[in-house]
């Protein structure tokens, strides 16, 4: 067995702040309070719901994985969140539509006290929005002020002793990095200076992560992934990570390419599109936005497939992803999959996968799992990318040159393997020969 890490234990209450609290926020925030009334379980939460083998299989030991981490509680989180309306978490659970108003009614209280604060925000960035409860500031360092003190004023006001951030809001439109976002140095220039290739997301990054809070992008957009928010999380010892919460579509072709490529089935063509009529599709109907998720959403296959390497199979793929806004289905979305394969001799062959998901439901364990394990990673003394963490992600979050890793069940190995080398357990290689010597 390797060497335990020392771990600060969970003393006192975890907050977690949400930047949006629409649907996947308030989704998340109503099961966190059912699952804590016993109305309800936290299905799709590795850290409520998964174990962990530790050892041989022989051995027989396999705690859940709540009980071999010290994870904070869900009877010691607090919730805030900041949003452009001004909706209280019922009044915007009840306008997502996501959760039966049964349920919600059983838990009004706690959520009709939960007021977003006033958002930063710029419709530049986000176009087919606008709302009344937005801050005001002569420049975004003035802003990235007031978010800071909203951090302390929450953490003063409930008695936290830790708090995280993750990011529920719109997806912003799509921007390269520019030198404003190279270093530290020139990026609290640009804050000062109102640059124009800074956004909301990147404030209230810089903010989390000066107030030494981890921070999770849940979004596509351009955010704590600009290279001078990495230099400062490493500075502040802040742990970050992103980007976009892989859910729907995107988690049925990372679990699908693989499987294809174990076998060596050849693709030369992936048609995905989607329906989805909530206020995240009507964003997504701005081009602009879109192709935001576009990028993140194609870069999968890619990672998967390797055609570099597997020219003769994955060489010649076409792949095609469309998100169309369409009201009637509200935030259940639908999403086809036409799924061209080729096999032994070349002979061509179809699947068509047609998956009625529901969006939020699918994203809340995840907002839960990354707010809990950030929170585990900080007090382990982890700073920075948390690449650890890609298995929530669709466009993982890497270092400067180096790929990221795509692959669900990959994915999964490397966050498991990395709790067991934190808690001082051996890493499990799949090798098995021991029990055969
Ligand atoms: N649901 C999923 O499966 C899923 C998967 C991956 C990513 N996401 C992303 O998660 C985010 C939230 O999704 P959703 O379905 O809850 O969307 P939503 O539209 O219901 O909620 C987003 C909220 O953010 C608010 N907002 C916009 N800009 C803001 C700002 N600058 N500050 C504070 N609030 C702001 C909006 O008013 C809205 O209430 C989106 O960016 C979406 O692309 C969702």
């Amino acid at each position: 067995m390797g060497e335990k890490t020392t771990i600060r234990p969970t003393n006192g209450k975890l907050g977690i702040m949400t930047p949006g609290m629409g649907a996947v926020a308030t989704t998340f925030i109503s099961g966190v309070l059912a699952t804590r009334k016993g109305i309800g379980r936290p299905i799709g939460s590795l850290t409520q719901m998964g174990t962990i083998r530790l050892g041989k299989r022989t051995d027989n030991r396999t705690p859940m994985i709540k009980d071999f981490l010290p994870l904070a509680d869900l009877n010691d989180i607090e919730f805030a969140g900041w949003d452009i309306f001004t909706d209280n978490a019922y009044e915007s659970a009840l306008h997502a539509g996501v959760l039966d108003k049964d349920l919600l009614t059983q838990i009004r209280e706690e959520l009709e006290a939960i007021r977003p604060m006033p958002a930063v925000f710029d419709h530049r960035f986000v176009k087919k929005i606008d709302g009344p409860n937005v801050k005001k500031g002569a420049n975004w360092m003035e802003l990235a002020d007031q978010i800071r003190a909203d951090i302390r004023r929450f953490k003063k006001e409930k008695n936290l002793d830790r708090v995280v951030m993750v990011w529920c809001a719109s997806t912003e439109t799509y921007m390269e990095r520019k030198p404003v976002h190279e270093t530290v140095a020139a990026f609290e220039e640009g804050l000062k200076k109102n640059d124009e290739n800074i956004t909301p997301a990147m404030v209230y990054a810089y903010a989390a992560i000066k107030e030494r809070i981890p921070y999770a992008n849940g979004a596509p957009n351009l955010s704590c992934d600009a290279p001078a928010l990495v230099e400062l999380a490493r500075e502040m010892r802040v742990p970050i990570g992103g980007k976009d919460f892989k859910t729907g579509q995107t988690l049925m072709k990372t679990i699908l390419a693989p499987g294809f490529k174990a076998r060596l089935l050849g693709l030369n063509g992936w048609f995905s599109t989607n329906i989805l009529g909530n206020r995240d599709g009507e964003v997504l109907d701005d081009p602009e936005s879109f192709k935001t998720k576009e990028v993140s959403k194609l870069s999968v296959l890619d990672t998967i497939l390797q055609p570099k390497i597997n020219e003769e199979l994955y060489g010649n793929l076409y792949h095609k992803v469309r998100i169309n806004y369409y009201p009637p289905r509200g935030d259940n979305k639908e999403g086809w999959d036409n799924i061209d394969i080729f096999g032994w001799l070349g002979y061509p062959m179809q699947i068509k996968v047609d998956f009625l998901c529901r969006d939020s439901i699918l994203a809340a364990p995840i907002v839960l799992d990354l707010a809990l394990f950030m929170d585990f990673a900080q007090r382990a003394g982890m700073s920075g990318i948390q690449e650890w963490l890609s298995f929530y992600f669709k466009s993982p979050q890497t270092a400067d040159g180096l790929y990221p890793e795509h692959d669900l069940f990959i994915q999964l190995m490397k966050l498991k393997n990395n709790l067991r080398h934190l808690m001082g357990e051996d890493l499990i290689t799949h090798l098995g020969q021991e029990y055969y010597a």
